[in-house]
């Protein structure tokens, strides 16, 4: 197997089945992509790997490399840094860094070049939206001379050789395997072989993004002999609207879905900017957040207070299971082994007075202390059906139903609200940790739904960090 870098292939043979892109690239001489915090929060280690786009040519994407693991990259296409410019021709994107201040110890440079050039490169663009750099940490400059950099760039010359690219397909991700001394990586070909081998290998590590198996094998040490990678099965790659609900495969990164959806799930339309940072959404899938069932991902609540079911796939085919009824405990789940997530199912209509609520310490790129999704369904004036999904209120994302309770059949006016926040209050079992006091979650919970009346008609549905 082989991989496309900087327009030169380079073998992928000997690669572990753990070892991210970073080291890979790293260990190859491009030493541009730095090691920050290994943990997809920084952005010293962006890169931008080439994606279908929706007409048939290519996107793209910018990457946290260290935690995407080399073996995905295997017949895919690259570019570092030092791919874009050198220090003789710089780079549009880096020539601006370099004259506007915006490097200074130079550590964060590459990657917020990467990241600024995946914009720059994007098709829709309608000027430079600084929410691309969102992932990128700098210690140094303080953003200023960076987010100038970004608005002094004008839009790529037609003979740009990234820009041209675009015009081809993307690299297709068919079967592969890339071995190692202690394992491999596999890309099945289709679904019916992603089965079949989790039946012959039910210890196997399924990544679907690996946003979250890539921190534990940086900071844990995780290895494993076998990594099934499932982000570019086709069969979980749909996105489908039939009469009565919206089917979301789930292999979609967060950012196929918001692209994907164009604003049609206004409570997903909120969620999206608020998750993590566009590093990872190009990275995070909707069943991987699922199937880590984190009691702090975002998506679930959302996802609960949306009644949505999870469509679980097996030897026997597929099977419904509300999320509600999904999570069995911390980081545990109904999935079986031989399991996979196909998809998640939204039903239709939506409710229309919805929103979803982020409390953390930082506006981007930062961890729930508690999130809340909320979707109420009023007519004439009444809650007729109430649906809140809270994240970092227990071991699961759970669904606030003595809340919903308090809700239904009753007007939707501020006491209503305000009587339901105090029962929200009080759902739950919040801890005490470092990011936030279980008396601090649930004042902030009690608030929620006051916010939400408040909002009115058309609810603003934001993060609360400071
Ligand atoms: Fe910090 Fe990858 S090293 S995001
Ligand atoms: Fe030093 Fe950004 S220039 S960390």
């Amino acid at each position: 197997s082989e991989v496309t870098v900087n327009g030169e292939v380079v073998g992928l043979a000997g690669t572990e089945p753990w070892m991210n892109a970073l080291d890979f690239l790293r260990a190859r001489g491009l030493t541009g992509a730095k090691e920050g915090c290994a943990e997809g929060e920084c952005g010293a280690c962006a890169v931008m790997v080439a994606r279908p786009d929706d007409a048939g040519g290519t996107r793209w994407a910018a990457v946290n490399s260290c935690l995407l693991p080399a073996g995905s990259l295997a017949g895919q296409e690259v570019v570092t840094a030092e791919g874009l410019g050198t220090p003789e021709s710089l780079h549009p994107v880096q020539h601006e860094m370099a004259v506007r201040g915006g490097s200074q110890c130079g550590y964060c440079t590459p990657g917020f070049v990467c990241s600024m050039a995946a914009e720059y490169y994007r098709a829709d663009s309608d000027g430079f939206d600084l929410e691309a750099i969102s992932g990128n940490l700098c210690r140094c400059t303080g953003y200023r001379p960076i987010s100038d950099a970004a608005h002094a760039l004008g839009r790529p010359s037609p003979d740009d050789p990234v820009a041209t690219r675009m015009r081809g397909p993307a690299p297709a991700a068919g079967a592969s395997r890339v071995e190692g001394a202690t394992g491999a990586y596999v890309r099945p070909a289709d679904l019916a072989e992603a089965l079949l081998l989790l039946e012959q290998h039910p210890d196997a590590v399924l990544v679907a993004g690996s946003t979250d198996w890539g921190v534990d094998v940086n900071l844990r040490g995780a290895r494993t002999p076998l990594v099934i990678g499932i982000d570019r099965l086709a069969e979980l790659r749909g996105l489908t609207r039939g009469p009565d609900h919206l089917e979301l495969g789930a292999a979609l990164s967060l950012s196929d879905l918001e692209r994907g959806l164009a604003g049609s799930v206004p409570l997903l339309t909120a969620v999206f900017p608020q998750f993590a940072s566009p590093l990872i959404r190009n990275g995070a899938t909707v069943g991987g957040n699922l199937a880590t069932g984190s009691p702090i991902g975002d998506l679930a609540p959302a996802l609960l207070a949306l009644d949505a079911s999870v469509v679980l796939h097996g030897p026997d085919g597929d099977r419904l299971v509300p999320l509600d009824r999904y999570f069995t405990g911390y980081r545990r789940s109904v999935r079986r082994a031989g399991e996979l997530i196909r998809a998640v199912r939204i039903p239709l209509p939506l409710s229309e007075v919805a929103a979803f609520y982020k409390v953390s310490k930082r506006r981007f790129d930062d961890i729930s202390s508690v999130a809340v999704g909320v979707a109420l369904q009023v007519e004439d004036g009444v809650v007729h059906r109430a649906r809140i999904g809270v994240g970092g209120i227990a071991a699961t994302p759970v669904r606030a139903t003595a809340t919903e309770s308090a809700l239904e059949g009753r007007p939707w006016t501020a006491e209503t609200a305000m009587a339901a926040g105090a029962v929200l209050r009080e759902e739950g079992t919040p801890i005490d940790d470092h990011r936030a006091s279980a008396a601090y979650r649930r004042a902030t919970l009690a608030t929620m739904l006051v916010r939400l009346h408040a909002d009115g008609a058309a609810p603003a549905s934001e993060g609360v960090g400071g």
